[in-house]
C-alpha cells in the first residue's frame, strides 16, 4: 500500500515537474598537497554559483557536485577516479583537471564514455586536442608567456628561464622565448627542476652569477609559488638586479599574503586578477567575501570555476535538464560571456579553447595589502597562441 502511494506521489511529482531531475557533475580536483588551493578554490566558487543562481534552472532540475581528490600530478589516480565517477555515480558531466597529466589521463575517458570534461585548469597547449569531449575555461601557457615575452622584449635585453620540468613549464619556456627573441632579446639559458618538491637555491644561484635582466620563472601556483619567491630572496637575486617575472600562476592571488613584501614589483602576464577593477569582477569579489569572509579572496582557480559553471548552467537550460554529449559539446562549443569576473571571453569552437584577454599586473600594495595590480591588457580576444602559430595543415 505504501509502495503504491510513494508510487503515486513520485508520478504526480513527476508530472507536476518538482521533482527534481538531477544533472550529476564529476570532479577531479586537487584538494590536498601543495596545489590544494585548486579544489578548495574551484568548490567554493562552483558552489557560490549554484547559490546565487539556483533560480536559473529549469523547475525541477538540481545540480549535484560529486567531488574527488588526485592528490596532485597523479595521472593514473586521476584516471581511476574519472572512471569511478563514469561507471558507478553514471555522471553526466566531468570537471577539474588542476594538472596537465590528470587532464590528459581522463581525456580518452571522456572519448570512450562520450562525456563532456571541462577543463578547470591544466593549461598546457596539446590538453584540448586529446579528444574531441574536452573543452577548457581557464588558459594555456602560452596565452600568458607569449605577450609576456612581447612585453620584456621592450624592457629588457637579457633573460633567464625556469621552469617546472613537463608540460605546463615547457610550453612557457618556449612561448616567452619565442616572443622574446622575436622582439631583439637574448635568452642567457634555460633552466627546468622537478615538478615535485624542487630545491630551487642551486637554480637560483647559477641565475644569479649570469647576471641577466629578468627571470622568468614558471611553477605549479600555490605553496610552490611562495618557495619560489622566498628562494628569490634569501639568495639575493632582487638586489643584484635581477627583475622577476613570469604568468600569473608564480603570483597567485590567495597566495600574496604567505610571500610578503618580496614580492612587491614582480610583473606578470595573466587572464586574472582578484584586484581587477571591472564592475563583472568587483561583483564576484564581493560576493565571495560576503560568503566566505573578508579575508578571503577569489583566484584563477575561482574564476575558471565560476565561468565553467556558468557555462554548465546554460547547457541545462537549453535542454531543460536532460544532457545529451553532443549538444551539451554544441552548446559549450559556441558559449561566450562578454562579461566575466576576467573580461570578455568565448570557447573557440574550432579548438574548444578558451578566447580571453591578457592583463599585464604588478604587485603593488592596494590598502595595505599585496595585489595584482591590472596595468594594462597586453592581448584582447587572445586565441590560444600556440594552436594558432602551428603551421596549417
Ligand atoms: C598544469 O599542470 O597544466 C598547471 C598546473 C598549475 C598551474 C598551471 C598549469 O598553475
Amino acid at each position: 500500500m505504501v509502495k503504491r502511494i510513494s508510487a503515486l506521489l513520485f508520478a504526480a511529482l513527476l508530472a507536476t515537474g518538482a521533482i527534481a531531475q538531477t544533472v550529476k557533475i564529476g570532479v577531479v580536483n586537487t584538494y590536498s598537497g601543495p596545489a590544494a588551493s585548486f579544489g578548495e578554490f574551484g568548490d567554493r566558487a562552483m558552489k557560490l554559483y549554484m547559490k546565487l543562481h539556483a533560480n536559473d534552472l529549469p523547475s525541477g532540475v538540481q545540480v549535484e557536485l560529486i567531488t574527488r581528490d588526485d592528490g596532485g600530478p597523479n595521472p593514473d589516480k586521476a584516471k581511476q577516479l574519472a572512471q569511478e565517477l563514469i561507471v558507478r555515480d553514471k555522471v553526466n558531466l566531468l570537471a577539474g583537471g588542476a594538472f596537465t597529466p590528470n587532464a590528459l589521463a581522463i581525456a580518452p575517458l571522456a572519448t570512450e564514455a562520450k562525456l563532456p570534461f571541462v577543463v578547470l585548469n591544466a593549461g598546457t597547449s596539446v590538453v584540448t586536442t586529446r579528444s574531441p569531449y574536452l573543452v577548457r575555461v581557464s588558459f594555456t601557457l602560452w596565452q600568458s608567456s607569449y605577450p609576456l615575452g612581447q612585453w620584456a622584449a621592450k624592457n629588457y635585453k637579457r633573460a633567464y628561464t625556469l621552469v617546472s620540468d613537463y608540460g605546463p613549464g615547457h610550453d612557457a619556456e618556449a612561448a616567452f622565448t619565442q616572443a622574446f627573441k622575436a622582439g631583439g632579446g637574448e635568452v642567457l639559458g634555460s633552466l627546468r627542476v622537478t615538478l615535485q618538491n624542487p630545491d630551487f637555491a642551486p637554480y637560483m644561484q647559477r641565475v644569479k652569477d649570469a647576471k641577466p635582466d629578468c627571470l622568468m620563472v614558471f611553477i605549479p601556483a600555490g605553496k610552490t609559488a611562495t618557495a619560489v619567491m622566498k628562494t628569490f630572496a634569501d639568495l639575493g637575486l632582487a638586489a643584484a638586479g635581477v627583475h622577476l617575472i613570469g604568468p600569473g600562476d608564480i603570483t597567485t592571488d590567495e597566495e600574496l599574503p604567505n610571500m610578503g613584501e618580496v614580492a612587491l614589483g614582480v610583473h606578470t602576464v595573466f587572464h586574472y586578477s582578484a584586484a581587477a577593477e571591472r564592475p563583472a569582477n568587483k561583483r564576484f569579489v564581493e560576493a565571495w567575501k560576503k560568503e566566505y569572509g573578508a579575508s578571503s579572496t577569489p583566484n584563477f582557480a575561482a574564476a575558471a570555476a565560476w565561468d565553467a559553471m556558468a557555462m554548465i548552467y546554460a547547457a541545462i537550460r537549453q535542454e531543460k535538464g536532460k544532457l545529451d554529449a553532443e549538444r551539451t559539446m554544441d552548446i559549450f562549443k559556441h558559449w561566450k560571456n562578454p562579461d566575466s569576473p576576467r573580461g570578455p571571453i568565448a570557447i573557440d569552437p574550432q579548438t574548444r579553447d578558451i578566447v580571453q584577454n591578457e592583463y599585464l599586473r604588478e604587485v603593488r600594495k592596494v590598502n595595505g595589502q599585496l595585489a595584482n595590480v591590472e596595468l594594462e591588457t597586453v592581448a584582447t580576444a587572445l586565441k590560444d597562441p600556440w594552436k594558432e602559430l602551428q603551421p596549417k595543415k
